[in-house]
């Protein structure tokens, strides 16, 4: 077992029920999780446990519609019901849904009680999981209500890979490569050169990935710097996002991020702080692995949500952007006139 920060990397998952025995002693345990992660994921992990252990399970429905504040509201109200106190922990095992609104309850209820994260999509191994932002969505703003708040433990054991579905696997691919694009290079090459990335290929790469968010969160916990790097993609993809969800559109969350960092390499280039050559192998490299643009929403629907992202400053956006493979900056001011004339250049 490897250990990072508060992040233990376990090959197997018989071995995540030692860290769980050990962590969960003398204490009740509450389990956040949805069907299918309790169905593929969870009921491998139980029988490993021993028959003393005694937990109570909270199962949602999958998918980004349960990241609300009327399940975070059904979810405080079971745990009044069970007398739950801050002595307790609650285990959150799944998807980035399910770490952001079972983080969320867990540091707000009763002012914040102990929480583990046991990430099963890639997207939360690699990134989700980490770096202590919780939160939830406001209709279909994404991530508006939120917390900073660190899980005690991250038990990331990529087994549970071998029964996520390859929309899904692509989706957590999209932040790896995010994470090689802003801050390493040597990994953006190793990715982009994978013939299909899926669950063995990507194993070795999974801690090197969580690493690099890792760092930067150590650096810069509250976000107000480099963390920032880490929004790559995320100002146009979010935005993407919270439209196709208004629509009741059906997105990964790494789909909107892939179709993002497009955009957002191609306003680099717009600025001249990125060349054609290192726009165009970006591109090139993530198109090879996500279906073409021709799905995107209009702009005037994507500035409604642009005018309220969380880097503006000033009613401003700032972005941040990269200027080649593995080199980034962040605060960089740019007009909206600039971002409609670049993206709609893409539909
Ligand atoms: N807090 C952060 O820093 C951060 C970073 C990135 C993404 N996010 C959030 O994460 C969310 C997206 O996470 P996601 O892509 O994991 O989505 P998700 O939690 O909806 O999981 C995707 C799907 O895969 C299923 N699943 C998960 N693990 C499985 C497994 N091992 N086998 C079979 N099925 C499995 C889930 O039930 C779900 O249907 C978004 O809400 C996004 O905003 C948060």
């Amino acid at each position: 077992m490897k250990k990072v920060g508060g992040i233990q990397f376990i090959d197997n998952i018989s071995k995540i029920a030692e860290s769980i025995k050990d962590a969960s002693l003398n204490r009740r345990v509450f389990i956040i999780t949805d069907e299918n992660v309790h169905a593929h994921c969870l009921s491998r992990l139980l029988p490993y446990l021993p028959a003393t252990f005694a937990s109570e399970l909270i199962e949602l429905e999958p998918g980004e519609t349960s990241k609300t504040q009327e399940i975070a509201n059904h979810i405080y109200e079971h745990l009044l019901e069970c007398e739950a106190d801050r002595n307790d922990l609650i285990i959150n095992i799944g998807g980035g849904v399910i770490t952001d609104l079972g983080g969320f309850v867990a540091s707000t209820y009763k002012r914040g009680i102990s929480f583990i994260h046991i990430p099963t999509s890639l997207m939360a191994m690699t990134d989700a999981a980490i770096g202590g932002k919780n939160g939830l969505d406001l209709g279909s703003a994404k991530n508006v209500i939120g917390t900073f708040s660190h899980p005690t433990y991250i038990y990331i054991c990529p087994e549970f890979l071998t029964t996520l579905p390859k929309i899904e696997m692509m989706s957590g691919f999209a932040e790896m490569l995010k994470h090689g694009l802003v801050k390493d290079k040597h990994l953006w090459d190793s990715l982009v050169e994978l013939a299909h990335p899926d669950a063995e290929s990507l194993q070795k790469y999974i801690a090197l990935s969580a690493g690099i968010k890792h760092t930067i969160v150590e650096r810069d916990f509250l976000e107000v710097g480099e963390r920032k790097l880490l929004n790559f993609g995320h100002t146009i993809g979010h935005a993407i996002e919270s439209v196709q969800l208004e629509k009741g559109i059906s997105i990964t969350h790494g789909q909107a991020i892939a179709a993002g960092m497009i955009i957002e390499t191609t306003i680099s280039e717009e600025l001249g702080l990125t060349n054609a050559q290192h726009r165009s192998e970006i591109i090139t490299a993530i198109s090879k692995f996500y279906p073409k643009l021709d799905w995107l929403p209009s702009f005037e629907k994507l500035k409604q949500y642009l005018r309220n992202d969380k880097k503006n400053k000033a009613g401003e956006c700032r972005f941040s952007l990269v200027k080649a493979p593995g080199e980034s900056i962040y605060d960089v001011p740019v007009s909206l006139e600039v971002i409609e004339r670049v993206y709609n250049r893409f539909i």
